[in-house]
Parts: structure tokens; C-alpha cells; sequence
């Protein structure tokens, strides 16, 4: 792979021969000048989606009612905080790496704003720990992968993919750094939102639930960024587009999320059990394929076990006015995907 120069005074930022990868620009962010349309509403939406934990209220109720949850669903609500937290870190890290590599500058600065989310997301779930659970909690919570065989293997599987790449920055690296990327947004923690979204439609945890929502608003945009990114990588340089690899890995996530998800929730907690999981988490990966155009990986699944919970992502009663005093018209990143689409 080419690696971009931080300065490049011999770069030439004609829009026509722009290309995502392998270009030549000089990195000037001009969104007067893009090549691809999707980055520029993309960028709006995840400006307008700025969002700080600590505007988010009722914690203190959560820290309460945390207390006569079930021994089973406070071990999962902890488990998933650590995992969560876990990806939220590598994604800060690794994103620049990414950008090193795109010649495209409007979509580097879509990498950046989601890098600041990533940090936000990290700052939430210290919110939420610092108000929710014993002091002495927190730390076990923070570094519950390094004890726990099931976690330390899904974080070893991420990490490696991405370290690999930082290592040795080949083409293959590269697209499976992608794609690990695009499976962590789209399908890693999607069991773990379904937890949060199962507690607050039996009104346990509404505040944690809240803040789920507006990481989730955020992570909607770095699915489609990444999604689009490997499409235009398809379209620009499909001998890179490596449709069986992509197969491989989503097969492996599935995998991965199914074992994680059962050993941390598994069939203790109402309104989860094994069964749903492993059926979420396979229709799931059937709409991220579609996403990218492509075939479902178990087409015997056509039905979302969760979608009674569906209403519980839109339940963000300070969504429409989050800063109302500096904005009155908040953007939602879910009436948008429209225009990203390609
Ligand atoms: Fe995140
Ligand atoms: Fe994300």
C-alpha cells in the first residue's frame, strides 16, 4: 500500500481523478470540492449527532435500580460495558491508520469526527460506571478481558487483524483491517444493545439505555461509512474486493458474537435465550451482506427475534433538542441513510 504524505505540495486535487485509495492529493479538506456526494451529508449528520454523556440524565436512578437486578443481568450489564469499552479504545487507536492510507481528504475527515465519537463512546461508559457501580467494581469491569478466556479471544481476533495491518500494510491487510472494522460496527456489540434495549422495555436501566441510544445513532453512521467505503473500494479496485474473505470473516464474527453473547447473557436473563441470539446475530449478518450488495450468509433466516424491541432505539426524549438553546433542527443519522446509499 502507498502511504500518504503529511505534506504533498505536488498533489493534485482534481475531483475527477480522485480515487479512494492509491491517489495523489495534496490532503487539503475542501467540502466544496468532494468526489464522493455520500461524504459531504455524511458529514453533516455526524457533526449534528455531537452528543456529551454527561447531558444525559437519570443515572442516578440506574445506580439504584441496578441494585434489585437479577445476579444474572447485572454479570451481563458489566460484560457488556467491558466489551464495549474494549472496542471503543482499539477503534480511537486504529482509526488514523485508515486514513494513512486514503487518498480520498473528505473521507479522512469523516474518520476523524469518528474518532472523536469513539472517544465520547469511551467517556460514557465511565459515566455510566463511575455513577452505576461500586468503586471497587470498576477496575474488574475495565480489565474483565484479560481474566476472561471468551473475551481475551475476541479481542486477540480484532486486534490482531488491525496490528497486522499497522505491521505489514499489504493490500490484504488492508481490506481485512476493512472488514474487521465494518463487522466490529455493524455486528460485535449488536447483542449488547439488544441487552440494554431488552432491560428498558421492561423499564430497568432507561438512563443507560438512553446513553446506548446515542452511541448507537453515531455507530449507525460508521457502519455506512465503512460500507461505503468498501464499495467504492469494489468499484475503483475490485481485485482488492475479496468477496470470499469477507464471507470468512463474517462467518467467524457470527461465530465469535454467538459464543460472547451466550456466555455473557446466555439463557438467565428474560426475553434472551441462546435461541434468539444465535438467530438475531445470523439475520443480522443477512442485512450487513445486503448492505454491501451482496448474498445473505444464512438465507434460512428472514426475521429479526428482537424487532418488538425496535421501538426501544428511538427512545432518546432529548434527542430532537439535545443543545436546544444553539440547535433547533438535530439531524437524525436513521433518515439519512437514503443518501448514502450507492
Ligand atoms: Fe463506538
Ligand atoms: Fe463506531
Amino acid at each position: 500500500m502507498q502511504r500518504n504524505r503529511i505534506f504533498n505540495p505536488d498533489g493534485n486535487d482534481a475531483v475527477a481523478g480522485r480515487t479512494i485509495i492509491r491517489g495523489n492529493t495534496t490532503g487539503l479538506f475542501n467540502l466544496n470540492a468532494v468526489k464522493y456526494p455520500w461524504a459531504r451529508s455524511m458529514y453533516q449528520v455526524m457533526v449534528g449527532n455531537f452528543w456529551v454523556p454527561e447531558k444525559v440524565g437519570g443515572l442516578g436512578d440506574d445506580a439504584t435500580m441496578y441494585r434489585n437486578l437479577a445476579p444474572a443481568e447485572q454479570r451481563a450489564y458489566k460484560g457488556i460495558i467491558s466489551f464495549l469499552t474494549f472496542l471503543d479504545s482499539i477503534q480511537t487507536v486504529n482509526l488514523p491508520h485508515f486514513s494513512d492510507y486514503i487518498t480520498s481528504p473528505e473521507v479522512n475527515l469523516l474518520l476523524s469526527i469518528q474518532s472523536f465519537q469513539e472517544a465520547i463512546h469511551s467517556q460514557s461508559y465511565t459515566t455510566i460506571l463511575e455513577t452505576v457501580v461500586d468503586a471497587r467494581e470498576r477496575e474488574d469491569i475495565y480489565y474483565f478481558w484479560r481474566d476472561d478466556q471468551v473475551l481475551m479471544e475476541r479481542n486477540r481476533y480484532i486486534g490482531s487483524i488491525y496490528q497486522d495491518f499497522q505491521d505489514r500494510p499489504t493490500d490484504e491487510n488492508f481490506f481485512r483491517a476493512l472488514v474487521g472494522n465494518y463487522l466490529l460496527e455493524s455486528l460485535y456489540f449488536y447483542n449488547g444493545f439488544a441487552f440494554f434495549d431488552n432491560l428498558a422495555y421492561s423499564s430497568k436501566m432507561t438512563a443507560t439505555s438512553r446513553m446506548i441510544n446515542y452511541i448507537r445513532r453515531d455507530e449507525l453512521t460508521h457502519v455506512a461509512l465503512f460500507a461505503n467505503i468498501m464499495k467504492e473500494i469494489r468499484r475503483e479496485f475490485p481485485a482488492m474486493f475479496d468477496a470470499g474473505t469477507l464471507a470468512e470473516m463474517l462467518r467467524t464474527a457470527v461465530e465469535q458474537e454467538v459464543a460472547w453473547s451466550d456466555h455473557i447473557i446466555g439463557d438467565g436473563v428474560p426475553g434472551i435465550t441462546k435461541a434468539t441470539t444465535g438467530l438475531y446475530t445470523r439475520w443480522l449478518a443477512n442485512t450487513r451482506m445486503e448492505t454491501l450488495h451482496l448474498p445473505p450468509l444464512f438465507p434460512e433466516v428472514v426475521s429479526n427475534p428482537y424487532k418488538h424491541l425496535e421501538s426501544m432505539a428511538d427512545n432518546n426524549s432529548e434527542k430532537t433538542n439535545f443543545f436546544e438553546s444553539t440547535v433547533t433542527n438535530y439531524t437524525q443519522s436513521s433518515s439519512m441513510n437514503g443518501s448514502w446509499d450507492f
